[in-house]
């Protein structure tokens, strides 16, 4: 992506270092973030100075990569590298693209600190490439002036490049068929009203930030011709696990008749989950629902409380929506139903590939 006439990736390692976009400062403010040891990066992924599926991933990666490269003299390595396994998984319980690259990088930091590194590099590639491969298969899906609702942030800043949700949009525009993105604002974090709006008016994407409550009157107005989200975690049934709000808008999507569709590489499908109900939903501090940060008149970066004091929250990340809401599955394999036996052969042939 090009931000100030700069192509960056979201996350990326130079020597033992992992740099990314910090994301809480943003829309207004555009910095990278160093982390230089593994416990910085996971540090990184609690407090979503990088977010996302794809991106959280790459950067669990290479914070294992480091943890392989920092202990690599210790006396016992082996136990040191395990608790670093073990502190980069307590990061964020919910997207799958975490556990999936720290097993991966696990496995290949065996051999050597340097076949980790190598390892962590390659999960980064795929995910750009993946999420490329997301946008060229869901253009297809969009008709031209299509108006579409989205939830979240699925777009680059959400993985190493491209994005899942917003791939596609971005290539439709390309193809000149003039799309409008309707966008949620996505409380408590705003990553809606904050990140994907940032994107769209970069990629000069013409949108709206709407409240959260605002998508079943628009539906209902028949403003809104298709739903596109992400994914954190997808069960072996097509159960969804995505941002907290997305199963509202799937529900109504439904009475509507306007199609749903869920775009994420097939490393955020977890064939160990059946269906949904097995996904870790994580909780966070009630602090983020009770509390808005943003810029005040004079450019400060604030946080102002926005709720009643004395008052607690709930503030659940994700919700579940079950399969029989999703109209179609956009993976970088192939568009497929939300359905057992779609995503059973469509992990069987990734296996053999
Ligand atoms: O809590 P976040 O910002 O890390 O949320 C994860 C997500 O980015 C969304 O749920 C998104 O829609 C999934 S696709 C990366």
């Amino acid at each position: 992506m090009i931000v100030n006439n700069q192509l960056y990736q979201t996350v990326w390692i130079e020597g033992t270092s992992v740099f990314m976009i910090q994301q809480n400062l943003l829309p207004f403010k555009f910095e990278i973030h160093e982390c230089k040891t593994y416990w910085d990066t996971c540090m990184a992924i609690t407090d979503m100075t990088i977010r996302g599926a794809g991106a959280i991933g790459a950067a669990a990666g290479y914070a294992m990569a480091q943890a392989f490269l920092q202990f690599r003299d210790d006396n016992d390595k082996a136990l040191s590298i395990r608790e670093a396994r073990q502190d980069i998984e307590n990061t964020r319980p919910t997207a799958r693209n975490l556990f999936y690259a720290v097993d991966r990088v696990y496995h290949a930091g065996l051999i050597s600190p340097e076949n980790a590194m190598v390892e962590a590099q390659k999960i980064a590639q795929q995910d750009a490439r993946n999420s490329k491969k997301i946008g060229e298969l869901g253009s297809s899906l969009i008709k031209k002036k299509a108006n579409i609702l989205t939830h979240c942030n699925a777009g680059w800043l959400a993985f190493v490049d491209y994005g899942t949700a917003l791939a596609p949009i971005y290539l439709a525009k390309r193809e000149g068929k003039e799309v409008f993105v309707y966008v949620d604002e996505t409380r408590p974090r705003n990553q809606g009203a904050k990140l994907t709006a940032w994107e769209l008016f970069n990629n000069g994407i013409p949108h709206v930030i709407i409240p959260d409550n605002a998508a079943a009157s628009l539906m209902a107005q028949g403003k809104i011709d298709m739903v596109i989200v992400g994914a954190d975690r997808i069960a072996a049934n097509g159960d969804v696990a995505n941002k907290i709000g997305t199963l509202d808008r799937a529900i109504i999507a439904k009475e509507f008749n306007i199609p749903f569709y869920v775009a994420a590489p097939t490393s955020t499908i977890d064939v160990n989950c059946g269906t949904g109900k097995e996904i870790p939903i994580e909780e966070r501090k009630p602090e983020e629902v009770l509390f808005q940060s943003g810029i005040d008149s004079n450019n400060n970066y604030v946080q102002i409380r926005v709720s009643s004091p004395g008052s607690q929250a709930l503030n659940l990340a994700f919700d579940v929506t079950p399969s029989k809401y999703i109209t179609g599955i956009i993976t970088e394999k192939g568009i497929i139903k939300a359905h057992h036996q779609s995503i059973k052969k469509l992990m069987e042939e990734s296996v053999n590939q």
